[in-house]
């Protein structure tokens, strides 16, 4: 089938009340694992490369990788370039064939933020590729381990930033932090109904390891189109290796300790696109 953009993915969400999957991959087990996913449960799904994503490896590489097994997929997958504060960065990745970024402007001014934005969306757009931008903070380091302030998004201020930049989606603040090990986010479903019902844009949820099942399930609903998910992956691949490891002292072969993580991952996403409501969507 080959990538699609992101309004690809999440116009008809909008149009159904669902929420789709973005799943952060940082090597090919995730690819492997989160494609799988998506293809056992016909469902639309989003891949995102974080900052250490690159680090790890590069644009480059996952594009290469990823746009060659979106090819083969029957469900549409959207590559996305997750949290870039870079333009280079941003147009490195679009040139080697992601269709989608996130500009991640939250730490600057709301003038700089703006403008930082429609810069990536003036070359974004010219090559059909979505923008997503992020007002207010969800806070913390995508490891988990440094604390940054969550700043939730102020309503009138997301409509203004919107009609400002002319982005795709908006990842707003609403009360869930990156990072988090537990589902025990707060989530403030008052400010998020005010933000829908100002903007139209598909909604994003950003640090989404932390909500719970419960809230997962009505996200569609209340309007939150996207919802990325990235520690609890991490987190159910490392408890698999360690344990894998663990019970085989005599396990030399790298592929046989993996294998098992692959499928526990893909698992995973699976629970998560059931709860989100995507299966059957593509
Ligand atoms: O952009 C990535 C997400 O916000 C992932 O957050 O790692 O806390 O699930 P999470
Ligand atoms: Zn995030």
């Amino acid at each position: 089938m080959g990538l699609i953009n992101l309004n690809d993915i999440l116009k008809p969400a909008q149009k159904s009340n669902y929420a789709v999957g973005a799943f952060n991959v940082y090597n090919i087990e995730d690819i492997t694992a989160v494609l799988k996913a998506a293809q056992e449960l016909n469902s639309p799904v989003i891949l995102m490369t974080s900052n250490s994503a690159l680090e790890h490896s590069s644009v480059e590489d996952l594009a290469a990788i990823i746009t060659r097994r979106a090819k083969e997929m029957e469900v549409p997958v959207c590559l996305h370039l997750d949290h870039a504060n870079d333009f280079e960065t941003m147009v490195k990745a679009i040139d080697a064939g992601y269709t989608s970024v996130m500009f991640d402007g939250s730490s600057l001014s709301y003038d700089k933020n703006v403008e930082k934005t429609k810069e990536i969306v003036k070359v974004a757009h010219s090559l059909g590729v979505t923008v997503e931008a992020e007002i207010g903070r969800v806070g913390k380091s995508e490891e988990g381990d440094e604390d940054f302030e969550t700043i939730l998004s102020v309503p009138n201020e997301v409509k203004k930033f919107v009609n400002d930049t002319d982005i795709d989606a908006c990842a707003i603040a609403i009360g869930t932090q990156h990072g988090m090990q537990t589902q025990a986010a707060e989530i403030d479903f008052e400010r998020l109904s005010q933000i829908r019902d100002l903007v139209e844009v598909p909604l994003v949820l950003h640090g989404s390891s932390g909500v719970k099942d419960e809230e997962l399930k009505i996200m569609g609903n209340k309007g939150i189109q996207k919802v990325n998910i990235g520690t609890r992956l991490k987190r159910v691949f490392t408890d698999t290796l360690r344990d894998k490891l663990a019970s085989n002292k005599n396990l030399h072969n790298h592929i046989t300790a993996l294998n098992p993580c692959i499928d526990e991952v893909s698992k995973e996403v699976k629970y998560k696109m059931k709860m989100l409501g995507c299966n059957g969507k593509a």
